[in-house]
């Protein structure tokens, strides 16, 4: 049987249109996912939409709609927008599909009848905007520290998961697998989080008095599920589990446990509730969790909160489509926070093309990006598109240089190919530190010759 690769990335809330942080991590596991299809691997690629929750009835209110309206619009454009940005997806999971939510009721009776869900009396801060509760230790100044909002203090009668019951269990997973959560600054965050004794049991329903818009318990029919909850449990009801549990041949079987991709921001219910939540339905973990940084526009973070996102459909039309995907992947070293700006994709567009032996460098194409290329010294006589170099050089390498003397970020290209895949590599730490792009690739060898092709090299692929 061929390995497989079952790749995910976060479902994301329909409350807003999708931005350039969706499509960086969409993007990053497209590129995986066509990687390892590449090594002949059986891969399987899972995107979606988070569609319940406050935070979908208070921005469907906003806009003066029904929930079922709303949020079958926005999921709409996130599922437009894909192809647009050469993002091909196996499937697309919505929350209020009528499987997920009978799956989701599954997992929670299952959970319940092993006697890890009771009934209990709480009282907490409470913010939409990440749909959790705080402590009074996690607040800032009596704020939610990451939409810098007042939180709603709210007490009431809820159904509660014992997740303390398993956290010092997975403490031991973390630290006896050292790739679990990685790059290592967030395995270490979330062995913070657990060694910091904040963490309690959590509240996983929502009064229906207060709550309509989710997905009623199993075993009380007062109360929905906790968005979180409902959400997590994408990843592996889009595989069709619990009916294909026993099965061979259903993507359950085949593909979990597969690996997720996420930034930094929901490293907790990813890194701390979801494994726990498994371990409590008798499931496998996952294998990984990567988790990146974020996009950063002027050294602030890009949210739809705040206001500040960039439309990467409009990015890609202005700077072509590989050229953005390129930019993208390299501009991010996995697990740190990049910055965003126009003049940054010129300038790390800038590449040598070394197999074509002559220093050329790729541009967007329109005058004014000609001219801030000139303004920062650029022959732009030998400065070519992206789009254009692809398709008039035969075979090149483009490299990036040999950072330090012990990384390589390269990218190869191949005028005739038809595929797009990416080239993944790890430093020998076993961090995931850079994913390019490689474009118009056929044949796997001609992603090897790459392992040639470096001096010094200690990457290797995943
Ligand atoms: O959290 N930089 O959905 P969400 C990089 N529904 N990536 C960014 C980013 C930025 N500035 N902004 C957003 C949710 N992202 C839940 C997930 S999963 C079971 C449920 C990307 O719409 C990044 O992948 O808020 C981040 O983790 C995700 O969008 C958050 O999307
Ligand atoms: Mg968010």
């Amino acid at each position: 049987m061929s390995s497989t690769f079952y790749i995910t990335t976060p479902i994301y809330y329909v409350n807003a249109r999708p931005h350039l942080g969706h499509a960086y991590t969409t993007i990053v596991a497209d590129s995986l996912r066509r990687f390892h299809t590449l090594l002949g691997e059986d891969t399987w690629f899972l995107t979606g939409t988070d569609e319940h929750g406050d935070k979908i009835v208070k921005a469907a209110e906003a806009a003066g709609q029904t929930p079922q309206e709303f949020v079958d619009g926005i999921s709409g454009q996130f599922q437009a927008l894909w192809p647009k940005l050469g993002i091909k997806h196996d499937q697309f999971i919505r929350t209020t599909d009528a499987d997920h939510k009978a799956r989701v009721q599954a997992f929670l009776q299952k959970v319940y009848d092993n006697g890890d869900i009771y009934f209990g009396e709480h009282g907490g801060h409470y913010c939409t905007g990440c749909e959790r509760f705080y402590t009074e230790k996690e607040l800032e100044n009596g704020l939610c520290p990451q939409h810098l909002t007042k939180p709603d203090f709210i007490q009431e009668k809820n159904y509660f998961f014992r997740m303390s019951k398993y956290l010092p269990w997975l403490a031991g997973h973390i630290r006896e697998n050292p790739d679990f959560i990685r790059p290592e600054r967030y395995r270490n965050e979330a062995l913070a989080m657990l060694e910091g004794g904040v963490l309690e049991d959590l509240c996983i329903s929502r009064p229906k008095s207060r709550l309509t818009w989710g997905i009623e318990l199993p075993f009380d029919k007062d109360y929905v599920s906790y968005v979180w909850f409902d959400a997590l449990a994408n990843y592996i009801t889009a595989l069709g589990w619990p009916d294909n549990e026993n099965d061979e041949s259903g993507n359950y079987r085949k593909y979990w446990p597969g690996e997720h991709l996420v930034a930094k921001d929901i490293l907790k219910p990813h890194g701390i509730f979801w494994p726990t939540m498994l371990m409590a339905a008798g499931l496998p973990l996952y294998k990984h969790l990567n988790v990146h940084g974020y996009w950063l526009v002027k050294d602030t973070k890009m949210s739809k909160s705040l206001g500040n996102v960039v439309d990467p459909l409009k990015a890609a039309e202005h700077f072509g489509l590989d050229a953005f995907r390129y930019f993208l992947l390299r501009e991010m070293n996995f697990g740190s926070d990049a910055s965003y700006s126009p003049e940054a994709i010129i300038t790390a567009c800038a590449i040598k093309c070394i197999g074509g032996n002559m220093q050329c460098k790729l541009w967007p194409r329109n005058d004014e990006d000609r001219e801030k290329c000139k303004e920062k010294g650029m022959d732009v006589n030998k400065v070519l598109h992206l789009n254009d170099l692809v398709k008039s050089e035969n075979v090149f390498f483009a490299a990036t240089g040999v950072t330090d003397g012990d990384w390589l970020r390269g990218v190869r290209y191949t005028g005739d190919g038809i595929e797009t895949s990416s080239l993944v590599m790890r430093a020998k730490s076993g961090t995931l530190r850079y994913i390019n792009a490689v474009h118009n690739v056929q044949k796997l060898d001609e992603i090897s010759s790459i392992k040639y092709g470096a001096q010094n090299n200690q990457a290797y692929f995943l």
